[in-house]
């Protein structure tokens, strides 16, 4: 009889330090893993950007996405007839950040875009300054946008690692503490490619490392679209393939997975696909692939909404936090047109709407709240509740 052997050796840890020993303080304590490299964090950093991540996740609160381009905007006021402009921007994002304090009882961040990071409202106050006053987190979009990967059928990556350091950096002064950077890959015939996956999954943790660099912690957002027929196990599959793919390239890229949160799409069958599920199928599907690819280390999950409606998007939700079995992150939400749609609806460029308009936010914003806790029990209704907010081809 033939004996086989097999032996695996590993390389010693030569980006640990310069002896290419493993110092005495990794091999004591796995989870200040990263302090020990110079080129990587202090100890300080470390503790900063788990309290920010930390923060963010707290139960029952998530955050609120208003980082839509100068170009998305059009989408948004084109419908209502409104210019768009840069003052009827800050006038709608107004709306956002100066109702009620109690929205700071279920928001805990807010995405602001480049803009709206610099603007202020009537009375001259900076947008950054009011949320912080409410004790929300100011956050920034980063990435600068999807363009053309070449050679592949219509997929993308995302752009804007040029001088990101300096850019995080002065947001930092600035007052942002967390980031997002969104790469979308789509489903269909052989997609997304393995280069689409290697290329996005390669830029996410190349951005979350400049983030963690300058005390920013990273929202990684790896978003599958929902454009399409497929059912729901294909997009559980691919949900799962672009996860793994993201997990292996932020450990290859040395990120501080503590110090993170991921921003993925719930598992939900093709917006054109005939066959319709359920929250709980949904909320089973999503769990899953959340199981199978994202380490415990993660603080938390906060989900984009996609194109849901603002109902689905709290029902969905609260299922996923209902759904029995293993979820050792926090669930939460980072909507953008799931927590604006009533509010625009309701504004339609009027200033003598803007309070009934805040107050749609609030109600919203409640039952994502609530969502998160598993503690809904539907029936938020809100001007435009029930509608649908697909958009094909989106960019942010
Ligand atoms: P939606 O909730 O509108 O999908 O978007 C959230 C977001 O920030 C996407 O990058």
């Amino acid at each position: 009889m033939v004996e086989l052997k097999f032996r695996c050796t590993v390389n010693p840890p030569s980006d640990i330090n310069n002896s290419g020993k493993a110092s005495k303080k990794f091999s004591e304590n796995l989870f200040i893993y990263s302090s020990n490299m110079p080129q990587y964090l202090s100890a300080d950093k470390e503790k900063e950007l788990i309290e920010t991540a930390t923060t963010l996740i707290v139960k029952g609160k998530g955050v609120l996405a208003a980082d839509e381009s100068t170009a998305s905007m059009l989408k948004h006021f084109q419908p209502l007839g409104l210019e768009n402009n840069e003052e009827n921007r800050r006038l709608y994002r107004q709306i956002l950040f100066t109702g009620s304090k109690e929205l700071s009882n279920y928001i805990s961040g807010v995405i602001f875009f480049h803009e709206t990071f610099y603007q202020y409202d009537n009375n001259g106050k900076s947008f950054r300054e009011i949320l912080k006053d409410k004790g929300i987190i100011p956050g920034i979009k980063v990435d600068k946008g999807l363009v053309p990967l070449a050679g592949t059928n219509g997929e993308n990556t995302t752009q804007g690692l040029d001088n990101l350091s300096e850019r995080c950096a002065q947001y930092y002064r600035d007052g942002a503490r967390f980031a997002k950077w969104r790469c979308a890959l789509k489903i269909g015939d052989g997609l997304p490619s393995e280069l689409c996956i290697r290329e996005t999954s390669n830029v996410l943790a190349r951005y979350a490392s400049i983030c963690q660099q300058n005390g920013i912690v990273p929202i990684v957002e790896p978003e599958v679209l929902s454009e399409g027929d497929h059912d729901l196990e294909t997009c559980q599959y691919i949900t799962e393939k672009v996860l793994a793919a993201t997990y292996k390239a932020l450990n290859e890229h040395h990120v501080f997975l503590e110090g993170t949160l991921l921003k993925p799409n719930m598992v939900t069958a093709g917006f054109d696909c005939k066959k319709k599920y359920k929250p709980e199928d949904i909320a089973r599907a999503t769990v899953t692939a959340l199981q199978r690819t994202v380490p415990p280390a993660v603080p938390g999950i906060c989900f984009l909404s996609g194109g849901q409606s603002e109902e689905e998007a709290s029902i969905n939700l609260n299922a996923i936090n209902q759904y029995p079995g293993k979820k050792p992150w926090a669930l939460t939400f980072s909507y953008g047109r799931a927590l604006q749609a009533s509010v625009l609806a309701t504004w339609v460029g009027r200033p003598e709407n803007v309070s009934a308009a805040q107050n749609q936010l609030l109600k919203r914003a409640q039952a994502h709240g609530a969502a998160a806790k598993g503690e809904y029990k539907g029936g938020a209704s809100g001007t435009a509740g029930g509608q649908s907010l697909f958009e094909a081809n989106r960019n942010y």
